[in-house]
């Protein structure tokens, strides 16, 4: 009996080879773009223990209270598939040691990551994640480096509409200062507030930012700003970002609003949006994090980074990757030797040609068909006794003496 037709969870997807090759080709331009700038690839488990993500990103964070997938390990250890790639890297930093190398210490990831949200356009419950992550300096180079990398890659990708919000958080304490003030204005219009905003007053009033509620909005235009609380340090490092950014010709929009889904954030915070997307704007973002090292365990580091969602880069380009195709196809006629086809494939293959043989049973007008479908330029015919190549741009045809023969002309002409 058939078995029942099984379909992939909800809010994950498959990824076929057309789509492959966008990823891969996005994936080897990061490569290119970070390695040029010093970003050395790293790779960290796709799952770790729940304390990391707990410390790192936040208890109080939608991410970690809502949206982790946890689940407890045969050795009954709490583990969570990871929702995010800066405290899994900043670990590995403490872990082994990497504050004893020249600093700063430049890391990029790409990988698989997990967040229990509602499936939307655009939004996932596994997503694939390109990150980097310049750690060990407080350097406002680092900050304006990484914003404009962002950009080069995105530009390359083809993103369409983007635009650039920048602010800065200030340190821990100016922020504690700042809750403590918006959290009074907030009270003070609390008839006029969302439920959810109400609800989380106590705990992170920042939040209110992220609302579209109209009556939440409303209450917020004239709110105090915690970009005009700045301690004059973090107002010169904002200042020094901005003065790079502008040199580089990078537009961006001052957002005193912009706060962050995540608690480590210090200083200075981005976020590269598309008008392509629709509810799911944010293409990537990221920033400084300056207490997160010291926070798992390691010394006091500062750190900056972003990460981009590698399905919403996809969704806001329209680009086209390369088919694969063949320029050599080897077609096999009545009585063929199989052996031989094979051989010819394996030695064009060796030699640089990409070469594909018919291995479906196809009839000789379907392979050749077949072979056009692939966009071949030429194809090898074998026959019981003999050999042909024929060039499919003018269908001009011609013997050839055996098999080393046909290697030898298809190498010097196509390669
Ligand atoms: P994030 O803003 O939470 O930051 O995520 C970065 C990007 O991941 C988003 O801009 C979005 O493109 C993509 N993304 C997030 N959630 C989903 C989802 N459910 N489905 C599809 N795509 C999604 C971080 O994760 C920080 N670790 C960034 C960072 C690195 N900050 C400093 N260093």
């Amino acid at each position: 009996m058939a078995g029942r037709k099984l379909q992939a969870p909800r809010g994950t997807f498959d990824v076929l080879p057309d789509e492959g090759r966008r990823r891969y080709e996005l994936l080897r331009s990061a490569e290119e773009i970070l390695g040029r700038a010093g970003y050395g690839y790293v790779s960290t488990p796709d799952f770790e223990d729940t304390e990391l993500f707990a410390r790192g990103v936040g208890e109080a964070t939608d991410i970690v209270k809502k949206e982790m997938f946890t689940f407890e390990d045969a050795g009954g250890r709490s583990m969570s598939l990871r929702p995010e790639g800066t405290a899994g890297v900043c670990r590995a930093y403490v872990e082994h040691g990497m504050h004893k190398l020249p600093q700063p210490v430049k890391l990029w990831y790409w990988g698989s990551f997990f967040r229990y949200e509602a499936p939307q356009a655009g939004r996932y419950r596994q997503f694939t994640q390109l990150g980097a992550e310049a750690l060990g300096s407080d350097d406002p180079s680092l900050d304006a480096e990484l914003i404009l990398i962002l950009h080069e890659l995105l530009e390359g990708a083809g993103v369409k509409g983007l635009r650039l919000k920048l602010s800065s958080l200030g340190d821990p304490d100016t922020r504690r200062g700042y809750a403590d003030d918006l959290r009074a204005h907030l009270r003070a219009h609390e008839a006029e507030l969302s439920d959810d905003v109400r609800a989380r007053l106590d705990q992170n009033p920042l939040r209110a930012f992220d609302s579209d509620h109209p009556g939440t909005r409303a209450a917020l235009e004239d709110a105090p700003r915690l970009i005009d609380r700045l301690r004059p340090e973090d107002a010169e490092h904002l200042a020094e970002v901005r003065a790079l950014l502008d040199d580089a010709g990078l537009a961006y929009e001052l957002d005193p609003t912009l706060v962050r889904g995540l608690d480590y954030y210090t200083r200075t915070v981005f976020e590269f949006e598309s008008d392509e997307l629709g509810a799911q704007r944010g293409v990537g973002g990221g920033g400084r994090y300056d207490g997160l090292v010291e926070e798992l365990g390691g010394p006091p580091t500062p750190g900056v980074g972003w990460a981009a969602g590698i399905e919403r880069i996809l969704l806001a380009s329209q680009r086209e990757a390369p088919a694969p195709g063949a320029s050599v196809f080897v077609a096999l006629d009545e009585g063929a030797s199989s052996l031989d086809a094979f051989r010819l494939v394996r030695a064009l293959r060796q030699q640089g040609v990409a070469a594909q043989m018919e291995q479906a049973g196809r009839s000789l007008k379907g392979q050749l068909k077949h072979a056009d479908r692939l966009e071949a330029s030429r194809v090898a015919i074998l026959g019981a006794d003999g050999l042909a190549i024929r060039d499919m741009q003018s269908g001009e045809q011609r013997d050839v003496a055996d098999v080393a023969e046909a290697v030898r002309l298809l190498v010097e002409e196509l390669r």
